[in-house]
Order: C-alpha cells, then structure tokens, then sequence
C-alpha cells in the first residue's frame, strides 16, 4: 500500500509509523508511507502558511497557495493518478467498507490535513479532493484523522498483520458484517470470572457456533442497524 500525507505537523507521524506492526510492515516493504511537510511550501523567510479570514471572525485559514504546491508536489512524487482526500468533518463517513475501498486502491492514495478554521476554498476547487470525514465531531487538525485511516487501511493488507485470519474475523469484516465476540484469554478463572466453559471443550465446531450466536446477539442490542431485517426478526 502506497500512502501520501500533507500536514503542517509531519512530526506527529513518525512515531506511529516506527512502531509496532506498522513500523514491521513500512520495514517490509509491505506499506510505503510518504509524508510532505506544509511548511516547506510557506511563503516568505518565515514560511507563513495561514492568514486571517476574509469577512472577519475567529482563527486562522490555510493560504491556498502552499496547500496547492505542497499537494501538488507530493502527487508528482506518488504518481499523479492517486486518489487525493481532505480529511474533513464535511466529508463521506469513514468506515471499514471505505477502509477496505482505499486499502485496495491501485495508484494508492493522499491524505491532506486541514488545520485552525480550515482551507481556503479555493485550494479545494483547484486540487478537487474526495472528503472523508472521521465522525460528526470536530478534530483541530486532519492528523488524528489521517493516523485512523492509514491504521484502519494498513491492517487490511496481506502480510501486515502477524496472523492473517485475525482482520476478517474483526466487527465489520466477518462474513456477516456484524460485531465482534468477545475475547478471553488466561487464566481460566479470574477474579471469581470463569471464562464460558465451551472455550475450554476443545470442540471447533461448538466454539465456532457458541461464538457467531453471541456476536449476533451482541449486534442485535448494540448496533441492530447492523443487521438486514430478516435477521432481525429471526
Ligand atoms: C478545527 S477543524 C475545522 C473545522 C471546520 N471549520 C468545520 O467546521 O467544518 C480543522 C481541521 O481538522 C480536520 N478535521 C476536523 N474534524 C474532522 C473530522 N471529523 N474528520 C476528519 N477531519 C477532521 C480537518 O482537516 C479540518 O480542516
């Protein structure tokens, strides 16, 4: 998987993306993550990067100009037919079909973090960007954002997880597109907690069944949104 980041705080990315199963993968050569610095593009010897909004009100605005160079650069880098995104609380709702979508994504893709109010518009008309958005809240910056896509996109390709049957057993991704079961691990008793017998009988088939019958029942009172109407009534 090839990934490209724009942010104004590149800095914030190098820890997540040395350690761990990340750091593995990048190591790999399982996950290329480019990350391009919006400063670099600022303008004059201080390299000023935002301005006061036009029509007055609270905060700072990017100027358009470095948001434009600065994407622009990081496309050539890429290869110019990567699929650019502004993370935006605008933007289509994030999900795992959205992760699984850009994991795939043949030319890889871009991310742009937004900061302070936002973007000048016309940054936007010209790069023309897909809008994601994490949830209906507001983060300060596109970068909190850009870590949970490139960690939920990242996991999904073969090879960066250690056990490759863990991600699609996840919520989301199971055959049934429901909530996870849960998990338990030793000891066998904890705190007067027994772990549920069946996980103990060394029978696959019953374990199995034990554990879709309450990853349903589990979705069916969390998220029944989840479940297509039939299931519902069943
Ligand atoms: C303080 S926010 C600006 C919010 C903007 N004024 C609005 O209300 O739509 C600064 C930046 O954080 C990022 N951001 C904030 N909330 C986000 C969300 N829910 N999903 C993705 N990015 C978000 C965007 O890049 C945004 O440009």
């Amino acid at each position: 998987m090839h990934a490209s980041v724009v942010t104004l705080f590149p800095e914030l990315f190098e820890p997540f993306l040395s350690a761990t199963v990340f750091g593995r993968a990048v190591q790999k050569g399982l996950l290329r993550i480019d990350v391009t610095n919006l400063r670099d593009f600022g303008e004059g010897r201080h390299r000023v990067v935002d301005d006061r909004p036009f029509g007055g009100g609270p905060g700072m605005v990017l100027l358009a100009e470095p948001v434009v160079r600065a994407v622009e650069a990081a496309r050539a880098a890429h290869g110019p037919a990567v699929r650019t995104i502004f993370l935006s609380p605008q933007g289509r709702r994030f999900d795992q079909s959205v992760a699984a979508e850009l994991a795939a994504a043949p030319d890889g893709f871009l991310l742009l973090c937004g900061r302070y109010e936002g973007i000048d518009e016309r940054a936007l008309e010209v790069l023309a960007p897909e809008e994601i958005s994490l949830g209906d809240f507001v983060l300060s910056g596109g970068e909190a954002a850009a870590l949970a896509v490139l960690d939920a996109t990242a996991r999904l390709v073969p090879g960066v997880l250690g056990d490759a049957r863990s991600a699609p057993e996840d919520s989301f991704s199971n055959p049934d597109g429901v909530l996870d079961h849960p998990h338990y691990t030793r000891p066998a008793a904890w705190r007067e907690l027994p772990v549920p017998e069946i996980l103990l009988s060394g029978n696959h088939a019953a374990i199995a069944a034990w554990r879709r019958a309450i990853a349903l029942e589990r979705t069916r009172s969390r998220r029944p949104d989840l479940l297509p109407p039939a299931s519902e009534e069943a």
